[in-house]
This record gives structure tokens, sequence and C-alpha cells, in this order.
């Protein structure tokens, strides 16, 4: 079993569109209470961090997923009060993919709007391997 750790990144500087309201400590809240949930392999490989701004603020909330030697996404138009299943959902295609990978790249709700962001595994991996 893969035990690597991953992180899920949420902002907490986003505010809903036209308002001052920050969501991203409720939608963290929501995300850990579901992780929990959803069984001790998500409690133990996920944390969930938030970051200050991930250049995404005109799609707010924004979520990135994250690990080494992994890809890493990033989504927008999260909404903490409707989107918590297909994040969890999410994080277990990402956690099952070696190299994180994955083929649906925008979580099942959101297929309108594609992620803001999906960045190979870090260089650094594909150059150990070119070295003599
Ligand atoms: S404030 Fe959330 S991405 Fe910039």
């Amino acid at each position: 079993m893969d035990r690597t750790k991953h992180t899920i990144s949420v902002s907490t500087s986003c505010r809903h569109k036209r308002t001052d309201c920050k969501p991203g400590l409720e939608l963290i809240a929501r995300l850990r209470a579901a992780l929990d949930a959803a069984g001790e392999v998500f409690a133990s490989d996920f944390e969930i961090s938030g970051v200050a701004c991930m250049a995404g603020c005109n799609r707010p909330c924004t979520v990135a997923y994250h690990a080494t030697a992994k890809a890493t996404y990033l989504f927008g138009d999260i909404a903490p009060d409707q989107d918590i299943s297909d994040l969890v959902a999410f994080a277990d295609q990402y956690r099952a993919r070696n190299d994180g990978w994955c083929s649906l790249t925008t979580p099942p709700e959101k297929r309108h709007s594609a992620p803001l962001a999906k960045v190979p595994a870090a260089l650094i991996y594909a150059k150990d391997e070119c070295v003599q």
C-alpha cells in the first residue's frame, strides 16, 4: 500500500463573488470531517492546509491536491456546501495513482469547469533518472 502523504491546500482568502465572506475555513472543516468519515485511509493519508492565495482569486474557492512525486491539481469554483463529496471522490482517485496523473481531472459535478492547473510531478524525479 502506498503510504504517501497527500496534501489538500485550500485558499482561506478566497471571497464569495461580490461579498466579503471568506468560506475557506468552512471548506476546510467540512472536508476534514468528510475525509475522517470516509475511513482511516483518508484520515491518515491526507493533510489539509489553509493557504493565503493560489492565484485563482476570480474562481473562488480554490483547492489544490499535491504530494511528493505526484502531479499537482488546482480546482476553482468550489462551494463548501455543494462539492465536498466530489472533492473526496477526486482524493480517492488521486491517492490511487502512483504519479497522481488522473484521467478524471474535474470533480464529477464540476464537469463544466476544467481544473485551473494540472502540473506533472516535479522534474527533479525525471532528472534523477537521467543522471548516469
Ligand atoms: S484569494 Fe483564493 S486563490 Fe487568491
